[in-house]
């Protein structure tokens, strides 16, 4: 498919950075159009482990074209941290490899202080620390700063200054340390030095692109119920996380998309605060006990759950996907018996999709099928023949649950343990 989007259907870390990874072979530009360096992609390519936070996956491979979006918050110091660290090994990141929005909002050193003041009141939301609710609140508030304010050093600094005026205050009344002006405006400064060759309308390049009949993946940061709109907020991130998403933070047309690919984990995962209906602490215990299920970017141990495809099937519906990929089938291996949630009960009442406020996930109460497992070890498996029945009947299940097909199964974090359905 020539322009193709990837999102998360769960609470993000569904492995999408792989699938990301592996379709990035077929495409020509890879474009980041939201969220942050809140963001983890764990993507392992040639026999070695990446994480990757504000650079796409097409990174990774050598001749594509990387774009981060106007839709992105964008902590200059974090981005040249993640160039110098793939500079060292032998990924050489330049203007013509990576184009960066120049309207995308720069996430400025108050940010994360401010994101750390409020995750220490008690309606605390279990956050990633990188001030991305503070910058996509400026943002929306209007008073933000964006790459491109950084060519005017004279203008830049002047309304930084009016920020940490205005900031410095309430972070002392805190208990949080201040900004320190000077130094940070240098620092943004020299930043921008480095990163304003790489500026551009990444619209029109899109467009182009595009025109020129090349071949476009977007890839989605978090997922479906981190989305600031369709989301358990406010136990939410704050871009919109879904496939709209990706057409509002880059400027690409909607109606040039081929193909919505909605990733999924065999189980279901999510880490910081908020409803989590199928939590099981017994089946995370196990899942941690096998090495698995531990955050990418602030390396907390996720919660663990069943399969709940309440969230699934209605993400294929926000989203509009046209296929699912369901990754770590592996983890389900040696299990008697596997459950997935086919409906919520709500006071009485039975609901096939999300409630609206957090008081009615905390009363609703899954309903489970319950499915025989296998005992086979998954990792090996290269085809979809070579699965035993019981994952191929799992995997059956969630398409009719979902009314979407599964185009992927992952088996295993390498790229080869990526079966195509
Ligand atoms: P924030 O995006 O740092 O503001 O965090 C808001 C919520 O989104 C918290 O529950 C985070 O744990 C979650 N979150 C943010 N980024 C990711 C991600 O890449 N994977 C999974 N959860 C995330």
């Amino acid at each position: 498919m020539p322009n193709n989007i990837i999102v998360g259907a769960q609470w993000g870390d569904e492995g999408k950075g792989k699938i990301v990874d592996f379709l990035t072979e077929r495409a020509d530009v890879v474009v980041r159009s939201q969220g942050g360096n809140n963001a983890g992609h764990t993507v392992i390519a040639r026999g070695e482990k990446h994480v990757l936070h504000l650079m796409p996956s097409g990174i990774l491979h050598p001749g594509k074209l990387c774009v981060i979006g106007n839709g992105v918050v964008l902590d200059p110091v974090g981005l040249l941290a993640e160039i110098d660290g793939l500079a060292k090994r032998g990924i050489s990141i330049t203007p013509e490899n990576l184009k960066i929005s120049s309207t995308a909002h720069l996430v400025m050193p108050y940010h994360p202080r401010q994101d750390a003041a409020r995750e220490q009141g008690a309606n605390k939301i279990g956050t990633t620390r990188r001030g991305i609710g503070p910058a996509y609140g400026d943002k929306i508030e209007r008073t933000g700063l964006r790459l491109a304010d950084l060519r005017d050093p004279a203008k830049f600094a002047e309304r930084f200054a009016e920020r940490v005026n205005q900031i410095n205050p309430v972070l002392e009344a805190a208990g949080v340390e201040t900004i320190d002006f000077e130094a940070v405006c240098r620092e943004y400064l020299a930043a921008g030095e480095r990163l304003l060759p790489h500026a551009a309308n990444v619209a029109t390049i899109l467009d182009e692109a595009a025109k020129a009949g090349k071949s476009l993946l977007f890839e989605g940061a978090q997922g479906t119920y981190l989305d600031i709109d369709h989301g358990t907020y406010p136990f939410v991130t704050s871009s919109n996380t879904t496939a709209g998403g990706t057409i509002t933070g880059s400027g690409f047309s909607m109606r040039k998309i081929d193909c919505i690919t909605a990733v999924a984990k065999a189980y279901t995962t999510r880490v910081g605060e908020g409803p989590f209906p199928t939590e099981d602490d017994a089946f995370g215990d196990r899942l941690h006990g096998m090495g698995r299920e531990f955050g990418a970017t602030t390396g907390r141990s996720r919660r663990c759950g069943w399969l709940d495809m309440v969230l699934v099937r209605y993400a294929c519906l926000i989203n509009g996907a046209d296929e699912l990929a369901i990754t770590n089938l592996d983890g389900l291996d040696g299990l008697e018996s596997l459950r997935i949630c086919t409906a919520y009960e709500l006071d009485g009442n039975r609901i096939d999709h999300p409630p609206a406020t957090i008081d009615e996930w905390a009363r609703l109460t899954p309903i489970y099928e319950d499915l025989p497992g296998w005992s086979d070890d998954l990792t090996g498996a290269r085809d979809v023949a070579d699965l035993p029945a019981n994952a191929r009947a799992y995997l059956r299940r969630m398409e009719e649950l979902a009314e979407t097909k599964v185009a992927w199964i992952g088996v295993g974090p390498d790229r080869e343990q990526t079966i195509r359905a």
